[in-house]
């Protein structure tokens, strides 16, 4: 396995490129199996889950074209409709081919993705509000099996909670329904949007894009064609590495950026002293003379992202007071506090708030990544402890950062990739 040795950094300089988003890749090969052409994404990310996404599709008979950053995906041979435990328990968003699978041929069978490292993770929303559009859905060994002989209803969907997949996978269950479909409380990440942008330009008419009520009118089981399309950058890539800039003091700029969709941490930021120049697609943040404590709550879009939680708490240990994170979203997404309190962070728990008293002097150490944000916060610690810190089981980090050593590196980070 390999490992990322990092010693401590002076400033970082110079630029980042932003890949394209994780999070709107994956809904959007989902949502190939919607379509009876070859679809063309442009500006993938080159990250294991898309790589893993991409195989499940293959297993099902999907034509798979993959270049370095981009892939044409033909769905139209597609014979399987099983999405199987070995490739589910490896990337739990897997669960996003239910929807498609189910509308398009009426049965599916997915693995339960189970839970993960931050927390338990249940599908139960996905399920009821395909079972409310008309399917049958048993849970059988582990398996999920939906069956809709008739095709999915459209009707009336209220999610108890918000939840990103969970919307993604019944906006493209609704693309190919009977009828139309209304969603109250839908999830309005700009991953949804692009899903939902992407769908209305193929001919899936979508109402509510972007707010919490969507409306979709059916095809009635009609595939779609789609034109290619680009995916939208990585905003919390971006996020990362614009605190890679604020815990190095650096001046460091990020491309290829959409800074409309940061809004809420680049506020925090600011609270927390950093200033920034804004352009159409590029931020540059600026050195400050001290990093503010800060307080965090965690919510859905456009509040302040739970994916940048552990980025924001590992900043927070060399803020100039105490701050306090709260994370609502997740039961379990504080893992990276214990590495952090090894490097020698004063954190303390109660239940699901932190508070992170600075500025502490970090101290290198073998560290051990737990998930994927929480490998990201170890690394930007590592960029400012004293000595060498070594970020071991990295995989998680590369199941969302694509090229993440190379692009600190880059600017001046004094990283490397190593094997154990
Ligand atoms: C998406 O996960 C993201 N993953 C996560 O990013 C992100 O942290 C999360 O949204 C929240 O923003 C992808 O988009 C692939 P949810 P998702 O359904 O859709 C509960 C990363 O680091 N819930 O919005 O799985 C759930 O337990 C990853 O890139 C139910 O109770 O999250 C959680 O408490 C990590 N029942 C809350 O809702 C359900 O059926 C939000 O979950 C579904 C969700």
């Amino acid at each position: 396995m390999d490992y990322l040795k990092i010693l401590k950094n002076k400033q970082l300089n110079g630029e980042i490129r932003i890949s394209g988003a994780k999070n709107a890749s994956l809904p959007l090969i989902a949502m190939t199996i919607l379509a009876k052409n070859n679809v063309s994404m442009k500006n993938l990310p080159k990250v294991a889950d898309i790589n893993t996404l991409l195989k499940l599709l293959s297993n099902l008979g999907a034509n798979i074209d993959k270049q370095e950053h981009c892939v044409v995906v033909n769905t139209t041979a597609l014979h399987e409709t099983k999405a199987t435990y070995d490739i589910v328990k490896t990337m739990r968003a897997s669960i996003l081919v239910l929807g498609p699978i189910l509308a398009r041929f009426g049965h599916c069978e997915v693995s339960l993705p189970g839970g993960c490292a931050i927390g338990q993770r249940p599908v139960d929303l996905h399920l009821k509000a395909l079972q409310s559009m008309g399917a049958n859905i048993q849970i059988k060994g582990g398996y999920i099996e939906a069956t809709a002989p008739n095709g999915l209803q459209g009707c009336e969907i209220i999610f108890d909670k918000i939840t990103v997949t969970g919307t993604a996978n019944i906006v493209m269950a609704a693309a190919l329904a009977h009828g139309i479909t209304n969603i109250t409380n839908a999830a309005r990440e700009p991953e949804v949007v692009q899903l939902c942008e992407i769908l209305n330009a193929s001919g899936v008419k979508i109402d509510g894009i972007g707010t919490a009520v969507l409306t979709i009118h059916g095809t009635n089981g009609s595939l779609i064609n789609i034109n290619e399309f680009a995916v939208i950058p990585d905003r919390i890539e971006a996020g990362t590495y614009l605190c890679a800039g604020a815990i190095t003091n650096s001046e460091l700029t990020i491309t290829s950026v959409e800074p409309k969709h940061l809004g809420a941490v680049l506020s925090k930021l600011e609270e927390m002293g950093s200033t920034f120049t804004l352009k159409e697609d590029s931020i540059t943040i600026h050195p400050s003379k001290t990093i503010k404590p800060v307080k965090i709550v965690t919510q859905e879009y456009p509040a302040f992202p739970t994916d940048m939680q552990a980025q924001f708490m590992a900043l927070a240990t060399q803020a100039d007071g105490v701050s306090i994170i709260e994370e609502r979203l997740f039961e379990n997404r504080f893992m990276h506090v214990s590495e952090l309190q090894r490097m020698g962070a004063d954190i303390s728990l109660n239940g699901h708030t932190a508070t992170v008293n600075g500025k502490s002097e970090l101290s290198g150490t073998d560290v051990m990544a737990t998930d994927l944000r929480a490998s990201s916060a170890l690394v930007l610690a590592g960029l400012v402890a004293n000595g060498e810190t070594d970020v071991h089981r990295i995989y998680h980090l590369d199941r969302g950062y694509d090229a993440l050593e190379k692009k600190l590196g880059n600017v001046g980070a004094n990283i490397q990739r190593l094997k154990e």
